[in-house]
């Protein structure tokens, strides 16, 4: 009866999309429990590439059922394009797709809010993917939210305009910006019809019934734990709980039923949008990793901002969710590189050196690095640990000792079966 969970320990986009691809066929079912369409997460499936915002990265594997839990805030308009897009592909994914009648509604004046909040910012935007993701939660936690199992009221119509007007009321505190409303709202409402002949269910009931007949199931999480509202950089976050809490709270398990916690981090880091990234490289070698690891945003295309893998910040991570299992993606993306990198430690302003990530990230004077020769060859023909080279054998010791956490799994390439399993 146990889940067993996927989520990111840097900043996103960590390749957790491809890894609960992978995962999939070993569990009954993959259930999404936080985020919304501003994630965007890739798979490769028989050399061709899908990006999926909202459904769970479950859903090309035949025998697999997915949820949309309760965590999750949807925008029917994105959801519809995501079915339209599989229509053809997996015929049979509307029978195997369930939505938690809890989760959120993402409104065409959420992303109009999102628009006028951040252009207000100015300079210290967050750099959101102006999804209506931190405008949808703010109406989950302020009690105005609309939810999914609502579009079957007799009085939905009503309730989304009550909730459109507080929406225009609150839009004309900031500086006017241009959004097609109309139009917005014409395909929002085409789009919910089309979900309401979806599963609405219970999803706290479908989950754990599951559970009790002993099946396996997968939570998917998005963003990553340095994006969670509470844990990561604040202000520059989601507005979710991306971390191993999040499981219980937007699928509605208890915690006594988690078993494993697979974290995913890069072999560096990225980050899109703006914010604290101590490791972050703004040189050549920054450049170089963007371009060897082709990192620019599946969700809005933004170029990802690239820098040395961050021990200090991946122990933090790990500790935080408590992960069991540690799964290191895009290690071909340093195949080339003559010495490989990573940040262990800080000197902060006060000149004392930590390995603990601090709460108050301005006061990093130094980041101090340390560095291994590299293996200069392609991982292609290595399919199991043994037949890895001597230079990568000593840089997962030393990512494993750091983290305090075994590599379960090493990704050396985009495809589903570019994986070793240690
Ligand atoms: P997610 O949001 O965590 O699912 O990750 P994204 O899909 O946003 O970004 C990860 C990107 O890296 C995608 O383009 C993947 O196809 C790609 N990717 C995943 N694992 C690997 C890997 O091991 N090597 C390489 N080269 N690319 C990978
Ligand atoms: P996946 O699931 C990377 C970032 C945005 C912005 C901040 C807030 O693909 O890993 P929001 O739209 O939530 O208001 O944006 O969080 N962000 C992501 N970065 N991967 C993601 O998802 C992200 N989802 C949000 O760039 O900095
Ligand atoms: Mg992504």
């Amino acid at each position: 009866m146990p889940v067993d969970a996927i989520l990111g320990l840097q900043w996103g986009d960590e390749g957790k999309g491809k890894i609960v691809d992978f995962l999939a066929d070993k569990y009954q079912a993959v259930c999404r429990f936080q985020g919304g369409p501003n994630a965007g997460h890739t798979l490769w499936i028989h050399g061709k590439k899908f990006v999926l915002h909202t459904l769970p990265s479950g859903v090309f594997r035949t025998n697999t059922l997915n949820l949309i839990g309760n965590g999750v805030v949807i925008d029917p308009t994105t959801l519809v394009k995501e079915l339209d897009m599989l229509d053809q592909v997996i015929p049979d994914l509307k029978d195997r797709l369930y939505l938690s009648q809890k989760a959120h509604l993402i409104l065409p004046t959420h992303r109009w809010i999102d628009l006028a909040s951040e252009v207000s910012k100015g300079k210290n935007k967050i750099g959101s993917t102006l999804r209506g993701i931190g405008p949808c939660y703010m109406d989950k936690t302020g009690r105005n939210g609309l939810r999914i199992g609502d579009l079957l009221s007799p009085d939905f119509k009503q309730d989304y305009f009550n909730l459109k007007e507080k929406h225009l009321q609150f839009l004309k505190l900031f500086p006017e910006t241009e959004f097609p409303i109309e139009a917005e709202e014409t395909k929002w409402f085409e789009s919910i019809e089309q979900i309401r002949s979806l599963q609405l269910c219970a999803g706290e009931f479908w989950v754990n019934q599951l559970l009790s007949k002993n099946a396996n199931v997968l939570a998917e999480g998005a963003q990553g734990t340095m994006l969670d509202v509470d844990f990561g950089t604040y202000p520059y976050v989601t507005s979710s709980n991306t971390i191993a809490a999040g499981i219980c709270t937007g699928l509605g398990i208890a915690p006594k039923s988690i078993r494993k916690i697979i974290g995913i981090a890069k072999a560096y880091c990225t980050r899109v949008g703006s914010g604290p990234f101590p490791s972050e490289l703004l040189n050549e070698t920054g450049e170089r990793l963007r371009k060897e690891g082709n990192e620019f945003g599946s969700t809005t295309g933004r170029p990802r901002r690239c820098g040395w893998l961050d021990l200090v910040q991946l122990h933090y991570s790990c500790m935080i969710n408590g992960v069991s299992d540690l799964c290191i993606t895009k290690l071909d993306v340093l195949n080339a590189f003559e010495e490989i990198k990573w940040v262990d430690s800080y000197t902060l302003k006060n000149n004392l050196t930590t390995e603990e990530w601090p709460f108050d990230l301005q006061q990093i004077k130094q980041v101090n690095e340390s560095g291994v020769n590299g293996w200069l060859q392609s991982l292609e023909n290595c399919k199991s640990p043994d037949q890895l080279p001597e230079q990568v054998k000593s840089f997962i010791k030393i990512l494993e000792k750091k983290s305090g956490i075994p590599l379960s799994y090493l990704s050396t390439g985009p495809g589903r079966e570019e994986l070793i399993c240690f």
